[in-house]
């Protein structure tokens, strides 16, 4: 899949970006987990999430097909998963894996993970290490790559754990180990990362504990079944808040947007470049705060990335280098290495394809410096990568050209119909098969 793009485009209109990724994920995994019958709204109707879905029935639980969003998760409670004939194959899916890790480290059978070709470059032993200390039993290949090989039947400890980088898939690969394990699990975070799951567990009536940058689950309990309303993914709505902050003529509403505030550093990163975001209509859509953005036009310039923003914007890094390239001086970015261990290495991926368009951009090993100005036409490679193909979506919209992206089939892991609302809401771009 190619998208091809022609600049000029202005933003218009009231959309609603598909369910949050993290959010859907967690929706299928708890609702799997629980006594009685969950019911789900707004689900992501995306790859990776439906991955996440597969993953469970085969594993014995019944999942609705989703209809606009609607699913109903028939839990079966702690200790009712059933063996799978089958490796489990969560395709691009590293939230599928890392958190998935956690809970099929403390069933009573083995099991085994796999992923596509970027999931099999992507690091693990950061949460097979620390379910190895709870007592797990867990195979990788050499490097901590995946495969991962979870022997059935170990009995696990509690433990407390200091999180060497802040990833919410470690902290909640471990939550979800320390629903089974013996004792208080403890997780320390070094910065705040984003906090679904703590919420979710809660809206199960699962305790979780807070202290300060620790959070704790004690094993034993149980959780009930509840209703959920996903909120439209913040991480999916970044790359019109950006495209519309940069072509000029545009006045977007951006509906039901959740705005966790472990989600938004966008916002606050887009306002410091002077974008114009409005945020209202501020509800909750069960344990999770929503609004509704009104983003407009504005001139952005550039800034240093404060650090405490970065965990907060993590998947938000490729729209805001678009956003960096389009404004006037230069924006650092820096304390930002997990980049490079996401679906591709978003700092390279980036780096080549903002070079590519003839933009003033040098990677650093955490980060990056953009200088703004004028973008040129040009091929980009995506890399198998959805959210560079979609960031280089939107440069198109202020190219001097056209702008070509190769390999954009992965779009559809967490943002199915991008092409289709962006023709909506007043972009030019066309997929074509390639
Ligand atoms: C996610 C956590 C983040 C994020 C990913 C989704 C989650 O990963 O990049 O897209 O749902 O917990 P890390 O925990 O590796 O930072």
């Amino acid at each position: 899949m190619q998208f091809n793009t022609k600049p000029g485009g202005a933003l218009q209109g009231v959309l609603r970006v598909p369910g949050d990724k993290s959010i859907s994920h967690r929706a299928i995994m708890l609702g799997a987990l629980a006594n009685g019958t969950t019911q789900v709204e707004g689900f992501l109707e995306g790859e990776d999430s439906l991955a996440t879905l597969q993953a469970f029935r085969a594993m014995g639980v019944t999942i609705d097909d989703p209809q606009a969003g609607k699913l109903s998760v028939r839990g079966v409670g702690l200790h009712g998963l059933q063996a799978p004939a089958t490796p489990l194959d969560v395709g691009n899916s590293g939230t599928s894996m890392r958190l998935m890790a956690g809970l099929l480290a403390a069933q009573t059978f083995d099991s085994e993970l796999t992923g596509d070709s970027s999931l099999a470059r992507r690091p693990m032993a950061r949460v097979t290490e620390p379910l190895q200390q709870m007592g797990a039993t867990i195979d990788t290949l050499a490097g901590g790559l995946p495969p991962l090989l979870i022997k059935g039947g170990a009995t696990l400890r509690a433990i407390d754990y200091v999180l060497p980088v802040a990833s919410a898939q470690i902290k909640s690969c471990l939550l979800l180990a320390g629903l089974y394990a013996e004792g208080t699990t403890r997780v320390t975070e070094p910065a705040p990362t984003r906090d679904h799951s703590e919420r979710m567990l809660q809206a199960f009536c699962y305790p979780v504990g807070r202290s300060g940058a620790t959070i704790s689950v004690t094993g034993g309990a149980a959780l009930k079944a509840t209703a959920l309303k996903v909120p439209a993914d913040i991480s999916s709505a970044a790359f019109f808040i950006v495209a519309a902050s940069i072509a000029p003529g545009s006045d977007i509403t951006l509906t039901d947007v959740g705005i966790n505030p472990t989600r938004t550093g966008i916002l606050h990163i887009l306002e410091l470049m002077g974008a114009n975001i409005e945020i209202f209509n501020k509800r909750e859509f069960g344990a999770e705060p929503v609004a509704d953005l009104r983003v407009r036009h504005a001139p952005l310039r550039g800034i240093e990335i404060p650090l405490q923003y970065v965990p907060l914007a993590i998947d938000e890094f490729p729209s805001i280098f678009i956003a960096a390239a389009a404004a006037t001086g230069r924006t650092l970015l820096t304390g930002a290495e997990e980049l490079r261990v996401k679906e591709s290495d978003r700092i390279a991926a980036m780096a080549t394809g903002l070079q590519t368009l003839g933009v003033d951009a040098s990677p650093r090993p955490d980060g990056i410096e953009i200088q703004g100005g004028k973008l040129g036409a040009g091929k980009i490679d995506s890399l198998g990568d959805h959210r560079i193909a979609m960031a280089f979506a939107v440069a198109g919209l202020v190219a001097q050209g056209r702008v070509e992206i190769a390999d954009c089939a992965n779009v559809t892991t967490s943002f199915p119909g991008f092409v289709e609302l962006a023709q909506r809401a007043g972009m030019q771009i066309n997929a074509v098969r390639t």
